[in-house]
């Protein structure tokens, strides 16, 4: 089959072999990532119409347990700055993201013990009691299943998990020996078994990674079915052994994010800041490449320009309300719109599938 074929029974079958993913990824032409981004932004305007779910992220610690390859916040990392935002600094943000109208907020950090589930689960609840209509969702790395449950159980409605990579050898060379795929894959499950709306993701073009490891990302996220999936380039981070590796490129990110909107038309996909940060319309281009949802930074400035996993990150200097601005006008001049709303996860009653 050729690779317009390909798209299109990825679209009618929600499907492809991992010879087929590969092949389509492997071979890709402008012109094909442009057929796939039409069809899978014509499946989100099914799904979604012209609303663009925003997410307040709030990046409340910089510190973190693990010494990941890729990342700026590893702990070998000596020249990151932490920080630790206290319970009243996550709640102000809240409230100032509230204000604004945010509906959903993501508790976002490093992996760092200080963070006990007793702490957690305070600030969740204490989020949940001054604001009930809100979603809150966690982005807190591995943890064990009874923390998982007492966060839910605290009022958690989402967690974030990126399984990286789906290829636990490409997985070894982007993580110390202590981090398993396996594990990290074992976490995902275990998030949606008990009751989580769960998102898994992967960098695009992360050192290592061939067309092969990304068609067994898709076919891991069929496998998962999770409600949601963040994907975004690999930007080196000058501070980490990656730092003089090549980026993740704009089109590999634009196809990946067609091929996710393709086989799974109700994800909620994020146009990543990433993406925004490798080019300056990359978001714009996200949302017209089939994703739907974007999440400006609520974090306080002051803390911004130290959570930083890689180099270039933008929004670093932009105050709250200038984001969530900025980010209304970008989605308009591509004639989206932002909307004040949970923005939950919705089973599909009729596909075309
Ligand atoms: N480039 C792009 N994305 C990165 N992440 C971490 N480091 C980098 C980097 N250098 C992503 C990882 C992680 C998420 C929070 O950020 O996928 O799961
Ligand atoms: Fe932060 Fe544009 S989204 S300044």
């Amino acid at each position: 089959m050729n690779n317009r074929e390909l798209i299109e029974k990825l679209k009618s079958e929600r499907a492809l072999s991992k010879d087929e993913f590969t092949q389509l990824i492997s071979t890709y032409t402008k012109e094909d990532r442009e057929f796939a981004a039409k069809l899978a932004r014509e499946e989100a305007n099914m799904v979604f119409g012209k609303k663009i779910f925003v997410r307040g992220l709030i990046e409340f610690s910089s510190y973190c347990k693990n010494d990941c390859y890729y990342c700026g916040l590893r702990r070998s990392n000596i020249n990151a700055e932490r920080y630790r935002l206290s319970k009243e600094d996550i709640l102000r943000c809240a409230d100032e993201g509230y204000e604004l109208g945010f509906r959903t907020f993501v508790l976002q950090s490093g992996e760092d013990g200080y963070y006990t589930d007793e702490i957690l689960c305070d600030i969740v609840k204490s989020i949940k009691g001054a604001h009930s209509d809100c979603a809150i969702t966690l982005s807190l790395g591995e943890r064990s299943e009874e923390s998982y449950q007492r966060l839910l159980d605290a009022g958690a409605d989402r967690y974030l998990l990126r399984h990286e990579t789906a290829n636990a050898e490409h997985y070894a060379r982007l993580h110390p020996k202590n981090l398993k795929a396996e594990h990290r894959q074992e976490c995902l499950r275990t998030l949606k078994r008990i009751g989580y709306q769960t998102g898994c993701g992967f960098m695009v073009g992360s050192p290592f990674q061939t067309a092969e490891n990304l068609a067994e990302d898709m076919l891991f996220i069929k496998r998962l079915d999770p409600e949601m999936v963040g994907i975004g380039p690999f930007i080196p981070q000058h501070d980490t052994p990656f730092r003089d590796e090549q980026k993740g490129s704009l089109e590999d990110t634009l196809f990946m994010l067609s091929l996710i909107r393709l086989m799974k038309p109700n994800v909620l996909l994020p146009a990543t800041t990433a993406l925004g940060t490798i080019s300056p319309i990359g978001r714009e281009q996200g949302i017209l490449a089939g994703a739907n949802v974007v999440m400006p930074n609520l974090s306080p400035t002051e803390v911004r320009s130290k959570y930083l996993l890689y180099d270039n990150k933008i929004c670093t200097g932009d105050e709250s309300a200038q984001c969530k601005e900025c980010l209304n006008n970008r989605m308009k001049s591509i004639g989206y719109e932002i909307v004040t709303d949970r923005g939950d996860y919705q089973e599909l009653t009729i596909d075309n599938g």
